[in-house]
């Protein structure tokens, strides 16, 4: 028998079994606790909790090392572009040079969208949160493809899924920012990659086509692969929930699209540029900033730091600085706000409260800053992260399909409140 943990609970002793990852990661499986002992576990925000074993991402947030499937991020982010990143997550390998090209192929030729979902942009209010479309958008397809839509789709159905998923969401993405400045649509251009289409559909018009700059791609490209995949975060968890009770791929994205919405995921990159807007409009005094954020009788936070996992550096934060430094050399960009979180990150790093609590700053505290250059909209940030996580998204989903183990997702509760009373009647109350 392999090693054994004990808890005692009202004097008596419960042996469960350990698990080990191959990164020599603990867990004890209590898989049977309630059942033996009628107790359950309670783990606010699940920081302690293991929801499933994976195979796609490993983190160690204290060593700053994140890897897909195995290969360091430093190594995907300076070999690989999004595509090939999307393959490795959903495959498991590095594709072979005639496997790239096919799925590069399938990718572009699915870009375009069915000629009725068009209509969904003209019902959407110009000035509506793109989340909220985007979100409506993916679930939407699931009335486009009702084959697709078996409880347990073959791998094939599911890998035909995924391509739907990952090219089309870059077309209704620059779509709907197309829709909310009143301005025509330019569909997909088949010699273009999928990073350039997207620069193209956002900012081409029918009479002037975008000049695509390929450090601008580049720059684009380390930006969606950073946020591939982030294992057990808090939209990967919502889809992999929802994917538990058998609801299509598409039903599941949809609610990982609204969990990443939230300022504190995925809604933070947006949330960081008008945090750096609203410092410089008032006068660039850092000070009053970080002195709300370290009031424990304000919810207010700085936008851009702290992480549940990494503890020490968000490997994909260094990553970040660096290309923007140099796509702004490059390019000979300038951005007052770059001062101004260049100011904050350092008067952070140097305050005993940030320090004591490992906050530093993660991957969205310089990515807006990036998509502003390019030209991208603050309320589009959160869309970019999501177009990045899509891969991820449908990794994990694959994987819990694939495993025949796999359980509906139903956590329990300690009950707070009223015990039995008894009903009164509304002249009596
Ligand atoms: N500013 C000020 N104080 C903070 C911050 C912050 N950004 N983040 C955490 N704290 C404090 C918090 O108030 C608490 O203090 P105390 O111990 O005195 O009560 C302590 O640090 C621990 O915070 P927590 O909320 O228990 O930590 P968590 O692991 O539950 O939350 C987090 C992680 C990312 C939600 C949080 O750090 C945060 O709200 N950061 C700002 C939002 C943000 O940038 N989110 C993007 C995260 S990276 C993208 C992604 O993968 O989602």
């Amino acid at each position: 028998m392999g090693e054994m943990a004990q808890i005692i609970l009202d004097g008596k002793t419960y042996e469960f079994p350990v698990i080990e990852g191959t990164e020599k990661e603990k867990a004890i499986d209590i898989t049977k606790l309630r059942a033996e002992s009628s107790y359950i576990t309670i783990d606010n925000g699940f920081g302690n909790t293991g929801a499933c074993t994976s195979a796609i991402t490993f983190l160690d947030g204290e060593k700053g090392i994140l890897r897909y499937r195995g290969i360091p991020i430093e190594q995907v982010t300076e070999n690989l572009n999004f595509i090939e990143t999307s393959y490795l997550l959903l495959h498991g390998e590095l594709p072979s040079k005639e496997d790239l090209e096919k799925f590069t192929k399938s990718f572009i030729e699915q870009m375009p969208l069915h000629p009725d979902m068009l209509n969904f942009f003209e019902g959407y209010p110009k000035d509506g949160h793109p989340m909220g479309l985007l979100s409506a958008m993916v679930c939407s397809l699931s009335g486009y493809y009702p084959e697709l839509l078996k409880p347990e789709p073959t791998q094939e159905e599911i890998k035909a899924m995924a391509a739907e998923l990952l090219a089309k969401v870059a077309t209704i993405s620059a779509y709907t920012y197309r829709k909310s400045l009143g301005q025509e649509l330019v569909g997909p251009e088949p010699d273009l990659s999928y990073v350039e289409n997207f620069l193209h559909m956002m900012f081409s018009t029918k009479e002037k086509i975008y000049q695509i700059d390929p450090t601008v791609v580049s720059a684009l490209e380390a930006l969606l692969i950073l946020h591939a995949d982030h294992e057990q975060n808090c939209s990967t968890s919502t889809v992999r929930m929802v994917g538990s009770s058998w609801a299509n791929l598409f039903a599941s994205i949809s609610a990982g699209v609204g969990a990443l919405w939230g300022p504190l995921h995925g809604g933070a990159n947006q949330k960081v540029v008008e945090m750096l807007e609203d410092i410089q409009k008032d006068g660039g005094c850092i000070d009053k900033f970080i002195a709300r954020a370290k009031d424990p009788n304000d919810k207010y936070r700085l936008m851009g730091f702290g992480h549940r996992v990494y503890k020490n550096f968000d490997p994909r934060a260094k990553i970040i600085k660096k290309r923007l430094d140099d796509m702004f050399e490059n390019l000979g960009i300038t951005d007052p706000l770059l001062d101004v979180a260049v100011k904050l990150e350092k008067a952070v790093l140097k305050d005993d409260y940030f320090s004591q609590r490992k906050l530093y700053p993660n991957v969205d505290f310089y990515s807006g800053i990036i998509y502003k250059a390019i030209g991208i909209p603050t309320e589009m940030f959160p869309v970019m992260f999501a177009i990045g996580r899509m891969p991820g998204w449908i990794a994990h989903w694959k994987e819990m399909k694939g495993n025949s183990k796999s359980k509906i997702c139903r956590p329990r509760q300690i009950y707070t409140g009223y015990t039995e009373r008894d009903y009164v009647s509304m002249e009596n109350r």
